[in-house]
């Protein structure tokens, strides 16, 4: 039997009251809708049509980039007239099952999916739907069953009488149909209801007349199959999620010293003995080798760590890699095309952008590097900026190893300086510099004896007598 996936993501969401198509809505870092399809992977369908409308393009965009054919729905008349769009998709198709998802689900739990999907390819009968019991069912449609427990109709909020908004047993959104049959149903459906949409739930008291009632389903975790229609919701999924996240890697064994406030997005990796303290953020494609360490208040995004990397307090790093060993902060920002071998020491105020620095480089104390290559054992001086931007292009400093910049230089690119040179402090380096020389370009100093006494004594003699 061949296994069709239709998720509905047409809709605007109102609810959010924020100016972005609901299903695009970040949880923990990622499109709920892109949750939603990662999820629903293993179910091995042989199609995915994603219903899109509201903001269609940047919502098709997510749906291609899990595979999915994307069917267009304009205006967005309601759940069931999504479904009539994707109705030549479907005649289109091999006969067989759909499940049916809206895209509002993120945390669906795939494994019971799995189980109700196979139960109901075995069992039928042509409809089945997922229901949850909820002890506050407000906003979601009630499931209404006759006294033998067979699903009458399905009854939006909004339309419920008093003794309906009493019934705990709501609609997951979540269903199973037979095609074509299904595309049957939907004809003749109309729109008389509170809404004025197309409701694609009026599909269940028609299969009651019929006299073949849907089959329900109850899930047993039913957080996770709740539809997220509200900023509420969606912070309330996004704090699940994110304590599934932090309970998986405890359970791996890393230190999260404080759960309450430390995110990690599900597309992170960490090695073992791995130590996070409160208020770190590890996002995208992080990777943080063993044994490494992160302190307080630092944002780490699509960087891979090396074993043993201390990131202290404060630091902001992205699309950084570091070796072994390395000690970052507090207050560092790694910026696109930071490499790091081992050992490397980048300190408070330290910037830096493509940036390879070899094997046991130090920059400690408030530094730009940028467009830069320093050789291994070099020490970068306090405040040496590599001046790489001329207004129009980028330019690369190259350092050799060994070699010693003393604080306060200026690097003006492109520049190269030989292994072992050594800069003196306060320099500005525009012509390159050999191996093994000085280069120093200040201005000497000079010092003249009791030049403060004197400046007082003709300040005094130029003003008037103070009067007291
Ligand atoms: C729907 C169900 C309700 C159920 C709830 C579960 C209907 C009429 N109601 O209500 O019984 O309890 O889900 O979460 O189906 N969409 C479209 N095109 C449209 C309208 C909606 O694609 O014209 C999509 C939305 O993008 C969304 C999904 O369908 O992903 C559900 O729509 P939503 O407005 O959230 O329906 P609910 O009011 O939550
Ligand atoms: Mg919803």
């Amino acid at each position: 039997m061949s296994r069709t996936v239709v998720v509905l993501a047409a809709g605007q969401g109102t609810r959010m009251k924020f100016p972005l198509a609901k299903v695009l809505h970040p949880v923990l870092g990622r499109p709920m809708l892109a949750h939603l399809l990662e999820g629903l992977a293993p179910l091995q369908a042989e199609r995915t049509l994603v219903v899109v409308g509201h903001q269609a393009e940047a919502v098709a965009a997510v749906a291609r980039a899990y595979g999915a054919e994307t069917v267009l729905q304009s205006p967005q008349r309601g759940t069931g007239h999504a479904l009539m769009c994707c109705r030549e998709a479907l005649a289109s198709g091999p006969e067989g099952d759909v499940l049916l998802v809206a895209g509002d689900v993120p945390l669906l739990p795939v494994e019971e999916v799995a189980r109700f999907w196979s139960d109901f390819e075995e069992r039928g009968p042509e409809a089945s739907v997922v229901g949850l019991h909820l002890a506050n069912p407000f906003g979601y449609g009630r499931l209404i069953r006759d006294t033998d427990g067979a699903l009458l109709r399905i009854v939006e909020e909004r339309d419920a009488s008093s003794e309906e908004k009493a019934v705990t047993e709501v609609n997951s959104g979540v269903y199973f149909f037979r095609t074509p049959r299904v595309l049957d149903l939907l004809e003749g459906l109309d729109a008389s209801n509170a809404q004025n949409e197309y409701y694609l739930t009026d599909v269940f008291a028609r299969l009651a007349e019929r006299g073949t009632p849907a089959r329900l389903f109850l899930a047993s975790d039913p957080e996770r199959w709740l539809g997220i229609n509200s900023q509420p919701e969606l912070a309330r999924a996004t704090k699940r999620l994110r304590l599934d996240v932090l309970d998986r890697w405890m359970t791996e064994g890393v230190t999260v010293v404080d759960p309450d406030s430390t995110w990690i997005e599900p597309t992170v990796r960490l090695g073992r003995g791995v130590t996070l303290h409160p208020f770190v953020r590890l996002c995208g494609a992080s990777v943080l080798g063993d044994g490494a360490e992160v302190r307080s208040f630092s944002c780490i995004t699509d960087s891979e760590l090396g074993e043993g990397t201390l990131v202290k307090e404060h630091c902001v790093l992205e699309a950084t890699r570091t070796a072994e060993g390395c000690i970052l902060g507090p207050f560092c920002r790694t910026r696109e095309g930071t490499v790091l071998s081992g050992r490397v020491h980048l300190g408070n105020f330290v910037e830096t952008k493509k940036a390879r620095l070899a094997e046991g480089v130090k920059a400690n104390h408030l530094s730009y590097l940028g467009d830069v290559t320093v050789g291994a054992g070099s020490n970068i001086g306090a405040g040496t900026i590599t001046c790489n931007y001329d207004g129009v292009h980028k330019h690369p400093t190259v350092l050799g190893e060994r070699v010693f910049v003393g604080s306060d230089t200026q690097l003006v690119a492109p520049v190269t300086v030989g292994d072992g040179a050594y800069i003196g402090a306060g320099t500005t380096v525009t012509k390159d510099i050999p191996a093994g020389a000085l280069a120093i370009s200040r201005v000497p100093q000079k010092t003249i004896e009791g030049w403060a006494e004197r400046k007082k004594a003709r300040q005094e003699a130029s003003e008037p007598t103070k009067t007291r």
